[in-house]
This record gives structure tokens, C-alpha cells and sequence, in this order.
């Protein structure tokens, strides 16, 4: 199988991911010591916070708490900040559910205001319309620092600063440009940030977190055991402890660990550069084909994705042909951001997605090449 889903998961790991987990389990499963408040080599919840404190460039590794994935970090942070009757919010049209979904439940049930700004043609969203969508009851501003549908990528340093300026929080979606796109919290300022394991930094599924700048009042979701300070009544607001209710995800924590570690040791911009190499292939072999439109574009995009339609044929028919007939895994429809598909043209139906990894050889991206070029002389082209 060709797998070019690596922005919904990724596949394969690095053997250090596997070699990683696989260590993990042939030991006792001993319980993580979860302080957090000193730095023990063999801790590896400490561990993997380092490194992400690292790939961040977050100064205080213990502002990083490890969640489910980026949509328990979404909830956690956009429900945890007191939003209320009377607060509005600004979050835009390039969001995926993870950001929509716990917005939309806080407009309805709580009469939170909220406004989604629309995107370009080429999917980006200026900071200068999320300035003008601010109002004097804005609490915070909600983005996707990268489309996980186009690639388009939002300045958040820009955005930060507009944020601030009105008083507002900046909450930040880094689920697809973790591990893709450099992020740097400090010097942009960054609220909170969520970013999830199993996609770009290597993880398993079931494993990700949230940055939390010091000083937030932020409400955690779950309450409960730590395994520390068990003859307090209330959970101990020490971080990371304050979030980190229940007994931890440590296979996803040690394969998270591993998995950063591989991306800071090969270096973010050699992985991502295989990528962006794939997509533009990808786009100057069919860029002059009328009978396709490319949804990639622009000078602000990651390039890690080749998100395309061919006309005649809906997402889900060019993604059944390359399954059925190539062998080729990609991913087609929503993508679980409606918003952004109407500002393309092409909502209800969506698109195809093919996200290749660094791993993904040449003869891969010839077979695509190949697939696409037939699939579109056998099904569309009107030959003369
Ligand atoms: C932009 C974006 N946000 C949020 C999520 C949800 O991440 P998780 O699977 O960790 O809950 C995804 C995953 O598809 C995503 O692409």
C-alpha cells in the first residue's frame, strides 16, 4: 500500500517510535512519577516535555500537559477560560471541528458570541480582518496556525500581537504544523497551544497536549487521582499535575518522547523539505491540466499537502479509483472543516488530500503521478 494520509496520521513511525514503545512494554508499566516539579532523567513524562518545550521554544517545560490529542486540548482550553454571556469570540473559516464544534456548543448552550472570519482564495485569513472582527467583548481569538485541508499557513506572531492589544487570549490549533513548521511560543507570544502526537511528531494515537503561558486562569476538564499529594481534597494546582487527572497515556508519552527526539535530531526543516519537494512535483506535473484544480497554492502555505480536485469526478470517486486500482491510500471529503470548503467552491463534496511523509521514495510519488494522469484519461478527458 502507498500511504499518503500522513496528515490525518502518520505512517510509518520512525523505528525509534517502535523500538521506544516496544521498550516501554517490556518492562513493568510502572507509573510515570508525574512531578513534574524536578527533573528526573528516568522520568519520561519529563522527558518528552522537554523536548516539545524544545521544538516550541517554550521556556518552562511544566506549562506543557499532555491530553488525548488536540481536540481534548481545544475543549480543555476553549472551555476552560470563563467564556461566558456577553464574551465574544473570533476564531475564522480555516478551522477544523476540534476549534468549531466546542465554539459553536458555547454559542449555544451559553450565549457566547462568535464570529468566523473568512478566508482568501488561497485559504488565508489576513490578521487585519481578525483585527476588524474584534469587538470590545472579544475574549479570545481561536486559529489554526496551518489548514489541515490546503496547507495555507496563518501569522501568528501578527495575530498574537492584534490579540493582545485588544486584551483578548490567542488559543492556537498547531495540530498539522507541529513537527512541519517551525513555532516558536515565546517570541510570538502564545497564549495556549495545542498539538496533537500521531500526526507530524510521530506519536501513537490517543497522545497530545496543551501549552499553557504561566499565570492563566484556565479550569481544568477532569478532576481527580494523581499519584501525588493523595491527602489533598482538590486537585493540586502544581503544573502539570492541575491537568493531568487520571492515570497517564504512557505508551503515547514515551512513543512522543521518541518521536520529537527524532525530529530534533534530523532537524524540522529536512523532514518538511521531502515534503514540499512531493507536493511541488505533484503540482508542476498537473498545473497546466484543465481538468484539475489545485488547492495547494500561495505564498503563505506549508506545501505538505497536495489538496486537488479532478472536475467530473467527486473526492470520493478519485479516492475509491486509487484505492481500488493503485493500491494508494488518500483521504477525500471534509476533512472535518466544513468552513473552509466554501470559500473554495467546493463544499458539500470537499476535496482529495494526499499528504506524503518523509519516509514516502520516489517510485511512490511516480505511482501517484501515473495513477492521477490515467484516472483522468480513462474517466474525464475527452480525447479528440
Ligand atoms: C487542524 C486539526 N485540528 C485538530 C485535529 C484533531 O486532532 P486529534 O486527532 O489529536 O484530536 C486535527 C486532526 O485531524 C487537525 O487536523
Amino acid at each position: 500500500m502507498i500511504y499518503f494520509n500522513n496528515a490525518a496520521t502518520s505512517y510509518p513511525k520512525p523505528k525509534e517510535v517502535f523500538e521506544a514503545v516496544n521498550e516501554y512494554f517490556n518492562a513493568p508499566t510502572c507509573h510515570s512519577a508525574r512531578t513534574g516539579l524536578e527533573v528526573d532523567p528516568d522520568d519520561k513524562a519529563s522527558n518528552a516535555r522537554q523536548k516539545l518545550a524544545r521544538l516550541f521554544n517554550v521556556d518552562d517545560f511544566n506549562q506543557i500537559v499532555f491530553t488525548s490529542g488536540s481536540t481534548e486540548a481545544l475543549n480543555l482550553a476553549i472551555n476552560g477560560i470563563g467564556l461566558k454571556k456577553g464574551s465574544h469570540v473570533v476564531s475564522t473559516a480555516i478551522e477544523h471541528n476540534s476549534v468549531i464544534r466546542p465554539l459553536k456548543h458555547l454559542e449555544r448552550d451559553e450565549g457566547v458570541e462568535v464570529d468566523f472570519v473568512l478566508c482568501d482564495e488561497y485559504t488565508y485569513v489576513e490578521p487585519s480582518k481578525i483585527e476588524e472582527a474584534i469587538k470590545p467583548n472579544t475574549k479570545a481569538v481561536v486559529v489554526n496556525h496551518s489548514s489541515n485541508v490546503t496547507g495555507s499557513i496563518l501569522d501568528l506572531e501578527a495575530i498574537s500581537s492584534i490579540a493582545h492589544k485588544h486584551g483578548a487570549l490567542i488559543i492556537v490549533d498547531a495540530s498539522q504544523s507541529a513537527g512541519n513548521i517551525p513555532i516558536d511560543v515565546k517570541s510570538w507570544d502564545i497564549d495556549l497551544l495545542s498539538f496533537t502526537g500521531h500526526k507530524s511528531l510521530y506519536g501513537i494515537q490517543g497522545i497530545g497536549g496543551l501549552y499553557l503561558k504561566k499565570g492563566l486562569n484556565v479550569k481544568p476538564l477532569k478532576v481527580g487521582g494523581t499519584g501525588l499529594k493523595s491527602e489533598v481534597l482538590t486537585q493540586p494546582t502544581e503544573m502539570p499535575l492541575y491537568y493531568e487527572a487520571g492515570t497517564p497515556n504512557m505508551p503515547g508519552i514515551v512513543s512522543l518522547d521518541a518521536g520529537v527526539g527524532y525530529i530534533l535530531e534530523k532537524g524540522i526543516d529536512v523532514l518538511r523539505q521531502k515534503k514540499v519537494d512531493i507536493v511541488k512535483t505533484f503540482i508542476n506535473e498537473f498545473k497546466d491540466y484543465p481538468e484539475i484544480d489545485i488547492y495547494t497554492r500561495g505564498d503563505r502555505n506549508s506545501y505538505v499537502n497536495f489538496c486537488f480536485n479532478i472536475r467530473g469526478m467527486v473526492p470520493e470517486e478519485v479516492g475509491y479509483v486509487l484505492d481500488s486500482s493503485y493500491d494508494i491510500t488518500v483521504r477525500t471529503g471534509l476533512h472535518c472543516a466544513p468552513m473552509i470548503l466554501k470559500p473554495l467552491g467546493v463544499y458539500p463534496w470537499g476535496t482529495v488530500r494526499v499528504s506524503p511523509s518523509s519516509f514516502t521514495v520516489d517510485s511512490e510519488v511516480d505511482k501517484f503521478i501515473e495513477a492521477i494522469k490515467e484516472t483522468v484519461k480513462t474517466f474525464v478527458r475527452k480525447e479528440k
